[in-house]
Parts: structure tokens; sequence; C-alpha cells
């Protein structure tokens, strides 16, 4: 099957998934967006309000953020993979548990193997801590290194971009100043990817 076959039918179980309670609380499921070919994959924790709103990942003013993060390296959005953790929005955009991680990851990873990237950038603590469960995850200390991941994948740790907005200030060392050299670097790497 090709693989917009594939994700299709990934989307199509997301869309109906009663895994746990999160079902209960969605307008819809946010199952992420992209190029199918993507060689750059980014995985955030969970919807919010907006994402919720609109069926589409980071579109809120994470998302915006986010957005202009890309742009600062001329990436465009639809020339990549886009996701999350978990596809329904926790109430109040609550941290999601480790169960509902669990529930909810067997999709990511079947997106994951369908697009098969060449890097995977992580979003915030709680998308890392998933892919490196062994270890104590101080994003502070993660960010910014590449990680290798299975089938010689790389990973990229770097802040959420929620944690930028409460976190204004873009005075050297700070978490915007750390995240604008990040992203410089995900564009070498992907750049060398090619
Ligand atoms: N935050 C996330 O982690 N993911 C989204 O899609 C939006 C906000
Ligand atoms: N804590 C998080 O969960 N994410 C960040 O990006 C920074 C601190």
């Amino acid at each position: 099957m090709d693989k917009e076959t594939l994700l299709r039918e990934i989307i199509d179980r997301i869309a109906t998934c009663t895994r746990c309670g999160l079902c209960e609380h969605r307008t819809q499921t946010v199952p992420g967006e992209g190029n199918l070919n993507a060689r750059l994959f980014f995985v955030g924790e969970a919807p919010g309000r907006e994402e919720d709103l609109s069926g589409r990942p980071f579109v809120g003013a994470a998302g915006t953020l986010f957005t202009e993060i890309l742009k600062s390296v001329k990436i465009d959005r639809k020339d990549v993979y886009i996701g999350n953790i978990i596809k329904c929005r926790p109430p109040d955009n609550r941290t999601p548990t480790m169960a509902e991680m669990d529930a909810c990851a067997p999709f990511l990873l079947a997106q994951l193997q369908v697009v098969h990237p060449k890097l995977i950038v992580t979003l915030g603590a709680s998308s890392l801590s998933y892919f490196l469960p062994e270890r104590e995850i101080k994003i502070t200390e993660m960010r910014g290194k590449r990680l290798q991941w299975e089938g010689g994948i790389t990973i990229f740790p770097m802040f959420h971009p929620s944690y930028l907005l409460r976190n204004a200030s873009k005075a050297p060392g700070s978490p915007k100043a750390l995240t604008w050299d990040d992203i410089r670097e995900v564009r070498r790497i992907y750049d060398q990817s090619e």
C-alpha cells in the first residue's frame, strides 16, 4: 500500500479511538499533518483548545510561535510532518498521564513508521520522555543535543513553544535565545540528511 493510504488508515483509527478517557472530552482528534515523505518530524505533547476545535496541530498561540521559529530558518510547515504524542485535548490542558501516553503512542509510532523521517524533533519534556523512558529527563540539559534512536533516526530535543510563551526574554542564554540556536542546528541536520 502507498504511504497516503497507510496514513489515512491510521488517521481513521485515531478518529474513532476510545483507548483512554480523553476521548470523552474531545471535539475531535488531532492526528497530525504534513508531508508524507518528510525527513523532519516534529512531535509535541497534546492538542490545546484551538487544536481541538480545528483538528490541526499547533494552530493556537504556541503554534503561531512554533511556525515563526520554523520560518526563521525557512522551514515551511508543509515540507515537514507535525504531530503529537497525544491526539485528544487533555481537560484544561493538563499534562497527559503515562497511561494516556502509553495508550496513544502506538499511533505516533505507526505514523513514524510510514513517514520514516531522518530526524525527530521533540518539543518539550513530555514528548522527549516518551522517546527516552529510561533516562531522567532534564529538558534544560537535553535540549540541543543529537541523540540516536531506533533505525538510525536522530532525535533532537527542543523546548516546548508554550514554555517560551511563559519565558519571553530573548537575553543570551534564555530559553528563547537557545531555541533560536537550536532551530539553526535543526536546519543544519536537515540539510545534511538530503
Ligand atoms: N501544544 C502541543 O504540544 N501540541 C499542539 O498541537 C499544540 C500545542
Ligand atoms: N518544561 C517542559 O515541560 N517543557 C519545556 O520545554 C521546558 C520545561
